[in-house]
């Protein structure tokens, strides 16, 4: 254990989810990170993934969701493959995915413009960061609610071999067209993982 890490005495994480920068970023989500949103933001209407890689979050929305329509840029497998959705002009209800790190600010200014209630971005924390970001989105268009997650993600490449745990604090920042108010900050209470084993 290093005892500079963390005065709680946790372990130490070991797994950073290396962003391809450059690339798809193709890392799909373990399925209780999305069911911490479900269980605390409630849907009205069809919601939208519209980054769905293989399905990984689609499949959870849709327990709690009306209709989930699924989306991706490239072909996973899953839902309706070559769609860009910074080029998408079709507005639905809600939109709920974990965009592609690279981006993500992309992905929010679009939702914007086509969520018609209410949309749910997995971010990383540090999203919250930024001189740029403090003078556009967040002065213009700030998120309703931002969930914590007081456990770590793990995310691994398809396929990967699992190990470790990951390094990166993530947080769903949820814009609802209906707030009223400042940006509320909240926290996911510890047991979703093991609730949702994975
Ligand atoms: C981090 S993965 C998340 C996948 C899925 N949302 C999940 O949570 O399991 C990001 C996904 O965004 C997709 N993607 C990248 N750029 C995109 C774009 N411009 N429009 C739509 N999807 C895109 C990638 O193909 C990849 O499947």
């Amino acid at each position: 254990m290093d005892p500079t890490y963390n005065l709680n005495g946790a372990f130490k994480p070991t797994v950073k989810r290396n962003a391809d920068l450059a690339g798809a970023d193709f890392f799909p989500t373990p399925p209780w990170a999305t069911h911490a949103l479900m269980e605390n933001e409630p849907f009205v209407g069809d919601t939208w993934e519209c980054a769905c890689g293989d399905g990984a979050m689609a499949g959870v929305i849709e327990k709690y969701s009306k209709r989930v329509i699924s989306s991706d840029l490239y072909d996973r497998g899953f839902g309706d493959a070559g769609i860009d959705f910074l080029q998408a002009e079709s507005k639905r209800p809600n939109i709920v995915t974990n965009p592609p790190y690279n981006a993500a600010q992309g992905f929010v200014e679009k939702a914007a413009e086509l969520a018609e209630n209410k949309f749910a971005l997995l971010l990383r924390l540090a999203f919250l960061e930024g001189a740029g970001r403090a003078k556009t989105i967040f002065t213009t268009t700030p998120p309703s609610r931002v969930w914590v997650f007081s456990e770590r993600i793990t995310f691994y490449p398809k396929g990967a071999r699992r190990a470790g745990s990951g390094t990166t604090a993530y947080a769903w920042f949820v814009w609802d067209k209906s707030h009223q108010g400042g940006t509320e900050l909240k926290w996911l209470q510890p047991g979703y993982r093991k609730k949702y084993a994975g």
